[in-house]
């Protein structure tokens, strides 16, 4: 099982000509509402890939439409704790080169209580794995929580903070982070994130694709060639997609597989709607 305490958002996109530059004003000729937010991005990337998946996460009362569209896309509600916190959203910008540009707003993300954490973490079982990322409050606490119980933890740093990854270092099993997180970690620690004694680092390159240092061993994955049009929520569906064949054993396997997840994935419009499921990222697999 993976239990993801992570963020949820509405996604308010807009498609710009170009990304603004400070106090440039930019017409949009398009506008979309999709479910975001990194930590649900991932449940759902995980779930879809296969995974046994519970998503603890918390929702303000604005927030009915965000609940039909998990349900939607296969994710149990009942880990979902309802805040009078408003919902935590996303202003996001794509460019015609499918860049983006992201403001994000915690609100009812950063709400959960000690009590609200316990309670999942006390249902857990032996071998399951926890994820979290830094879109929510008290990571270092279920870091603690979750080690203190024997769970593996996955912490995704992203948005990048080199002083939250710091407060979980010491908790965690597997640190996911793209190459300018891992460059602005190095350059603030003055050690590169392979050597910071975490069992497994995932880098994450973009079109360079990403690597998987483990216990002195690097696996290397290319990234697979498409025409994107909306990145929002790539590294997300990578992780998701990832973490459900890494928990299974075969790491090269899972390197594979997320790279085609996330490579299918920016080929759609929005970040959580846009992910595909196992059987689709099997056949992509077989095609290339
Ligand atoms: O990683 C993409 C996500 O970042 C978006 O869905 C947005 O909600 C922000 O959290």
């Amino acid at each position: 099982m993976i239990l993801n305490f992570g963020s949820i958002n509405l996604d308010l996109v807009y498609r710009v000509p170009h990304l603004p530059a400070p106090g440039e004003t930019l017409a949009s000729d398009s506008f979309a509402k999709f479910l975001g937010g990194k930590g649900i991005n991932q449940s759902i990337a995980a779930a879809r890939a296969g995974a046994p998946v519970r998503h603890v996460g918390c929702l303000g009362p604005d927030s009915d439409w965000l609940r039909g569209q998990i349900a939607g896309l296969g994710l149990s509600l009942d880990d979902i704790t309802a805040v009078d916190t408003p919902t935590g959203h996303a202003v996001i910008y794509v460019d015609d080169n499918a860049e983006n540009q992201i403001v994000i707003f915690g609100g009812a993300n950063r709400a959960f209580t000690t009590a609200q954490i316990d309670a999942a973490l006390n249902s857990a079982s032996d071998g399951d794995w926890v994820l979290l990322q830094n879109e929510t409050n008290l990571v270092g606490y279920i870091a603690e929580q979750s080690r203190a119980r024997g769970l593996n933890v996955a912490y995704s740093a992203a948005p990048f903070d080199p002083d939250a990854v710091q407060e979980v270092l010491e908790n965690i099993t597997l640190l996911a982070l793209n190459a300018g997180e891992a460059a602005a970690l190095s350059q603030k620690t003055g050690q590169a994130p392979a050597g910071m004694g975490v069992d497994h680092v995932l880098v994450t390159k973009g079109a360079e694709g990403a690597e998987l240092h483990m216990n002195g061993q690097v696996l290397q994955q290319a990234s697979f060639a498409v025409e994107a049009v909306d990145t929002t929520g790539a590294g997300d569906t990578f992780l998701g997609a990832f973490m459900a064949r890494f928990v299974t054993g075969d790491a090269a396997h899972a390197l594979a597989f997320a790279a085609a997840a996330s490579a299918i994935q920016v080929t759609r419009q929005g970040a959580a709607a846009a992910i595909p499921r196992a059987e689709e990222i099997d056949r992509f697999l077989h095609a290339t």
